[in-house]
């Protein structure tokens, strides 16, 4: 070990390739991310082939950008670490292959890091730098909510010596929040991915106008006796957690859909913002305000109530797990944790409970590495290294 506690690590796992330089989990020398927006954007959605290849393309200069940022050479780290899993396997497998290739050219050991797990350390690694963070840091179990494009998850966090381990006590049994929000976008003929947008225009609409209800999930749909699809619906049974704490986000999508038809928007989202985000003359970067003088207020309406209905939805089961299980503090995380009215409600139930909340930084509550970096260094520290025939797994599951 060089003893500098330095990290490079790395993550593919859906369309960004990042690389990030931490030191001892808990300063952040460079984070790098090359998005692969302008790639996916056309399509409406990330597509798997695509992004495969442009990792292939970005790595390399990505990894340099990184080192070069933070001023240090490969021959100043002390280890590799690399998003393993869930994700899109041939994105994975293009940072896994690289990662580990350097890890063996370099003698250093190689960390395998899971996504959800980095998500988590996204807000520790962000408390550790305030000067008013949790100083109780890694004494204290909490739950987290780690909501994003590919998850809606609720996990107990509980350090154990140094290390942490997690407990699944809520998901979602159908889309991701995320995925939702970029569904309902779509629709709409907004860009992708649709969040960032409907978290901006939702401020110019009414959120009582579209009374969108959510039921609680009924676990019985989900038992069957079918077997489950994925390893990490196996591993975590939807059929053992309180159906208190399931989210179930497809059905807000389908109702967006009905008073899309209903009030007849649709020819208006393709006839005014098709130009504006897929057209061939569309602007890279179109503005709020461009976007904003698409939308009548019948639009507008229907997005803040969408955001209204899916953050309220969030806010209500967190705060309900949390009291339900006695837990105090809570970790936000994830692409959707950028969103405004999320981060306000969120921060105002906890005040209202006297409870403890945090977020990551809005770089890093999207994918980035740096986030990798900070779940490895406890790895690092425990001597827990990937074995030499390290692969990708797609659906890889936190915890039990
Ligand atoms: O964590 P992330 O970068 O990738 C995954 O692991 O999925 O999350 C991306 C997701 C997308 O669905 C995107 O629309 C959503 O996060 N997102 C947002 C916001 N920024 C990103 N959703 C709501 N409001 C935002 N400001
Ligand atoms: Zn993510």
């Amino acid at each position: 070990m060089n003893g500098q506690g330095l990290i490079l690590a790395i993550e593919t796992s859906c369309d960004e390739t990042a690389a990030a330089i931490v030191q001892r989990g808990e300063r952040t020398l460079s984070s790098v991310v090359a998005s692969q927006i302008a790639t996916h954007a056309r399509y409406g959605g990330v597509v798997p082939e695509l992004a495969s290849r442009e990792h292939l393309r970005a790595i390399v200069p990505v990894v340099r950008a990184a080192l070069a940022q933070a001023g240090i050479t490969f021959a100043d780290l002390d280890a590799i670490a690399v998003t393993s899993g869930p994700g899109l396997a041939g994105a994975l497998l293009v940072g896994i292959t690289y990662a580990k290739a350097l890890a063996f050219a370099l003698d250093l050991p190689l960390i395998a890091v899971n996504h959800l797990e980095g998500h988590i350390h996204a807000v520790l690694l962000h408390e550790r730098s305030l000067p008013d963070g949790w100083k109780s840091l890694d004494e204290q179990t909490a739950l987290a909510l780690v909501v994003s494009g590919g998850h809606t998850h609720l996990y107990l966090a509980r350090p154990a010596n140094g290390s942490w381990t997690y407990t699944l006590v809520g998901r979602t049994v159908d889309d991701a929040a995320g995925e939702a929000y970029d569904k309902v976008a779509k629709l709409l003929g907004l860009g992708y991915p649709g969040g960032p947008w409907i978290d901006a225009l939702a401020l110019h609409g009414n959120p009582q106008a579209v009374p969108f209800a959510f039921a609680q999930v009924k676990t019985k749909a989900h038992l069957g006796g079918q077997p489950a699809r994925t390893k990490a619906a196996a591993t975590t049974p939807i059929a053992q957690l309180n159906p208190r704490f399931l989210f179930s986000f497809s059905g807000i999508k389908t109702a967006v859909l009905r008073y899309v038809e209903l009030h007849n928007l649709r020819p208006e989202a393709e006839a005014r913002r098709g130009a504006l985000f897929t057209g061939p003359d569309a602007p890279l970067k179109p503005t709020v305000e461009a976007a904003l003088a698409t939308c009548d207020p019948l639009t507008l309406d229907l997005i803040a109530s969408f955001q209204h209905a899916v953050v309220g939805d969030l806010v209500r089961k967190t705060f309900a797990a949390a009291e339900a299980l006695g837990i105090t503090r809570l970790l936000i995380t994830g692409g959707v944790a950028a969103n405004r009215e999320l981060r306000a409600r969120f921060t105002a139930e906890a005040n209202r409970r006297s409870l403890l909340v945090a977020f990551p930084t809005l770089a890093l509550s999207t994918d980035n590495a740096a986030m990798i970096a900070a779940a490895a260094w406890p790895r690092f520290q425990a001597g827990e290294f990937a074995p030499a025939g390290l692969s990708a797994d797609p659906s890889l599951a936190l915890g039990r």
